[in-house]
């Protein structure tokens, strides 16, 4: 990735997921970041991060703004949309938010008349009552603390998923694969492993529906179907090339 940022044309855009990478689950550690933010301040490239899952990866929205952060306190300058279809259940109410950071307020005002820019013939304006919603719990002192409960609630719950499926996996795997990667990952997601033909037999012999790059949401899993899910995975892992 290192070696991708430096090959990339100096002044580029680059595209991070700031925490909860869709769809591998894999993020860089702290000191990864830090080296990809030196790659990026040496390339003057700008990054732009998509946020669609803070506080779904560790279960504090302020660990999973660390990333971000850690751009934001070297000074460079960023933008950042945020999506709240996750974190706020609000799916079908197309809400999220575009966040520029700039050097200077003359360049925020440059790049707000852009967006506005933008924003006025592509549709004018944005539907506004899940914007309301948002507002409404991020600005309630009661409603922010209740949010940021249950998602950490959310968090553990995927968290215990994660590691019901790695105990069956592992119990029931006598080859001794290590399936510990289950645990590393973080998020909504997990990259099985599973090959294109493995992910059709997961749907076609175990009723299991699932992209077939291997990609498994486990916060659509309960902890009840763990074991059947890694019986499946088993079965297709070992038994179909
Ligand atoms: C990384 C990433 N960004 C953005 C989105 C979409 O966000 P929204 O529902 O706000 O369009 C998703 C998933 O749906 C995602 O995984």
């Amino acid at each position: 990735m290192l070696e991708d940022i430096k090959a990339a044309q100096d002044g580029s855009f680059l595209l991070l997921h700031g925490c909860a990478h869709n769809p591998t689950g894999i993020d860089p550690t702290p000191e990864q970041w830090s080296k990809i933010a030196d790659v990026i301040e040496e390339k003057n490239h700008i990054p732009f991060f998509d946020v669609a899952y803070q506080g779904f990866a560790s279960g504090s929205l302020d660990e999973d703004a660390s990333s971000v952060r850690t751009f934001v306190d070297r000074g460079l300058e960023l933008f950042v949309a945020q999506s709240y279809s996750k974190n706020l259940g609000l799916y079908s109410e197309r809400i999220g938010a575009i966040n520029v950071v700039c050097s200077s307020p003359d360049a925020a005002t440059r790049v707000k008349s852009q967006l506005k820019r933008i924003a006025r013939p592509m549709y004018s304006n944005p539907p506004v009552h899940g914007a309301r919603i948002v507002a409404n719990v991020v600005g309630d002192p009661s409603l922010f603390d209740e949010w940021k409960q249950e998602m950490e609630l959310m968090a553990g719950r995927i968290k215990n998923v994660r590691q019901r499926l790695f105990d069956n996996l592992s119990d029931k795997d006598k080859s001794g694969k290590d399936w510990s990667f289950i645990l590393t990952q973080i998020g909504m997601f997990s990259y099985t492993g599973l090959n294109n033909a493995q992910s059709n037999n997961m749907t076609n012999k175990w009723h299991v529906y699932m992209t077939k790059d291997g990609r498994i949401s486990l916060a659509g899993l309960s902890l009840a179907k763990c074991e059947y899910l890694a019986e499946a995975i088993i079965d297709s892992f070992y038994n179909v090339i």
